[in-house]
Formats: C-alpha cells, sequence, structure tokens
C-alpha cells in the first residue's frame, strides 16, 4: 500500500509516521520539501497534482490551519487550508478509487447542553476554524471519494508544546493558576489517534462500507481546570518543583476569559459508532495524559 501524509511534523502528523509504516510505503511530504511535490494545503490545485502525479492508494490528512484565536483575523487563508484543500485532495482521490483520511474536530459543534454528540448531531461552528472545519469535511463528503473523516479534540502530545506544559511552566513560576472549568471535553492522545487510523485502515481496505465520518476521543471527560490540577498532581507526586499545586488552581469561567474565538463550553463526543463498528476499546483520557507526561519530562 502507498500512503501519502500530509502535515507529518504535527502532533498527529508525527505519530502517524510511526503507525502507519507498518501498513507499507509512507511519503511524507511536509509544506516544504525538496522533492518537487506540493504538500502546501495553500497551494490545492497544485496539491491536487501531487495526488495525481504520486497515485497513493491513501491519503493522509494530519496537516491544518490549528491556531484557533489566529484564524479570525485570517479566515481566507484557514478557509484554503481547512476546507478547499481537503476538497481538492479529495476530489483527486475520487477519481483515482482510493482513500482519504482527514482529522476534523469538536469545534464544527456549537457547544451547548450537557450531553455528547454523535455523528448525525446537527452541526453549528461558532469560530472561523469551526466553520472552515466543517467546510472541509462537507467538500470531502460531496467529493464521493472513500474516507475516514475521525473528529477529535484536546489533542496532546509528548512532542512540541501543549497545555499540560504550559500549565507545568506556569506552575513553575507563580503561586496560583486560572483556568476555564466550564469547557468540558476528553484530552485525546495523538499517538492514540494514530493508532486508531492504522486500525481504521487495515479494515476499511477490505471492506470499503466503513466509509464515513466517525467520533475518535478518548473515553472520560474533565474540564481544562480539573485537567491542569491532573498534570499537577502528577508532576508533583514524582518530584517536580512547583509553586502551584494543584490545589492552587482555581476555576474562572469562559465568559471571564475573553478570547478572539468562541469555544464550545460542551465537547463531549460519543464514540459509540467508532467503538462498535471497528472493535476498538478506547481507553480512559488520563491514561494518555499521563503516558504523555512520563514521555515529555522523561519520567516514569
Ligand atoms: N490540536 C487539537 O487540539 C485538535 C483538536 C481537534 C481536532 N484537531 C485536528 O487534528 C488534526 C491534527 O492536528 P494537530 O494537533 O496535529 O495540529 P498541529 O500540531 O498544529 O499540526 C498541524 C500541522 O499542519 C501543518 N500545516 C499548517 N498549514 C499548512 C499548510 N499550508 N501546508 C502544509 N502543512 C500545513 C503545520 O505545519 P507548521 O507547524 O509548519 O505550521 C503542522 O505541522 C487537524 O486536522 C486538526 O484540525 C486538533
Amino acid at each position: 500500500m502507498k500512503i501519502l501524509l500530509l502535515g507529518p511534523d504535527g502532533q498527529v502528523g508525527w505519530e502517524l509516521r510511526r503507525a502507519l509504516a507498518p501498513l507499507g510505503e509512507v511519503i511524507a511530504l511536509a509544506r516544504d520539501n525538496p522533492a518537487g511535490h506540493c504538500g502546501d494545503l495553500a497551494r490545492p490545485d497544485a496539491l491536487a497534482a501531487t495526488v495525481n502525479a504520486l497515485r497513493p492508494d491513501v491519503v493522509v490528512n494530519a496537516a491544518a490551519y490549528t491556531a484557533v484565536d489566529k484564524a479570525e483575523g485570517d479566515a481566507d487563508t484557514a478557509r484554503t487550508v481547512n476546507a478547499e484543500a481537503p476538497g481538492a485532495i479529495a476530489r483527486a482521490v475520487a477519481a483515482s478509487g482510493g482513500w482519504l483520511v482527514h482529522f476534523s474536530t469538536d469545534y464544527v459543534f456549537d457547544g451547548s447542553g450537557d450531553q455528547p454528540r454523535d455523528e448525525t448531531a446537527p452541526t453549528g461552528p461558532i469560530s472561523v476554524y469551526g466553520r472552515t472545519k466543517l467546510a472541509g469535511e462537507e467538500l470531502i463528503r460531496a467529493s464521493g471519494c472513500r474516507h475516514l473523516i475521525l473528529r477529535t479534540s484536546w489533542v496532546h502530545a509528548a512532542r512540541g508544546g501543549n497545555f499540560a506544559r504550559t500549565m507545568l511552566r506556569l506552575a513553575a513560576e507563580r503561586d496560583r493558576l486560572t483556568v476555564v472549568d466550564d469547557q468540558i471535553g476528553a484530552p485525546t492522545g495523538a499517538d492514540l489517534l494514530a493508532d486508531i487510523t492504522a486500525h481504521m485502515l487495515r479494515r476499511a481496505v477490505v471492506d470499503a462500507g466503513v466509509s464515513g465520518t466517525y467520533n475518535a476521543v478518548a473515553a472520560g471527560e474533565v474540564s481544562w481546570c480539573d485537567y491542569a490540577r491532573h498534570v499537577l498532581a502528577w508532576a508533583r507526586q514524582r518530584g517536580v518543583a512547583l509553586k502551584a499545586g494543584p490545589d492552587a488552581v482555581h476555576g474562572i469561567r469562559t465568559r471571564d476569559y475573553p478570547t478572539p474565538a468562541a469555544r464550545p463550553l460542551n465537547s463531549r463526543l460519543d464514540t459509540t459508532l467508532l467503538r462498535h463498528r471497528f472493535d476498538l476499546h478506547l481507553p480512559d483520557w488520563r491514561s494518555g495524559v499521563d503516558r504523555m507526561l512520563g514521555e515529555a519530562l522523561n519520567l516514569p
């Protein structure tokens, strides 16, 4: 199997390099690459030409415009990268009869209510990022290509910056932290997502009937505030020097912490379809976060 991987240096893309390797030849195409093929999602037509030239069996798109706040003032670029480019890739994949794997987000929803949403729930994005990601999904579905769209949330990885690292840095500098306590979701490891992707692809290549959109997040739920407390408790237990421990994390409402882009309060995603159709067990979010922390801090 020939797999074209876009965005191979992001959180999820990096883990996909590992997880996809046993499936076949992985061509990892970053935005700038010396080989002459275009891996830049800001250039949808050139990207489609790359897909046509390489004729992969599978395109895995882990690239996206993920700067949620910046996107509010840069909607055209966000739309090109998150919607037009996936659409152009999907049409090229449809023409060649391959598969497209794409990642989407809980931000396609408005975040109302307190129940998990399944894949059939009405969408209603409240930010530029959310709207452009939803438009990307819709263009992929409209292309008629066989696809796996994985909607995920609150991605973390040992590599690169992330929320847990930021909390650890701030807790080393300050006596007290304030973190929003009314956004609820599931922190999900890039490693878990990559492994799920490889598992789904193994099934997909022998059963085209699994083409579709799936919620893919770790099990359980937590607020950002309790997530921060969990991270600091984990670190303190292992002797990491902190000025602020878990008791020094104070909750704040989202409405009292203004950001350029609105965030959904309810990011709960129902994963029943994914688990049943692919015989998957999704671990609790804590196991992935603890493992990521151990790796990021080089602690057991
Ligand atoms: N992070 C989250 O919490 C989260 C939550 C829900 C869904 N998702 C989705 O999950 C997927 C993977 O996200 P992630 O967390 O791995 O994001 P990430 O770490 O920000 O990686 C995104 C990658 O896309 C690349 N990229 C951006 N613009 C590009 C362009 N024009 N051409 C080529 N590459 C470009 C980035 O490269 P540069 O670094 O060079 O810009 C980066 O390597 C995305 O579809 C995202 O929307 C993420």
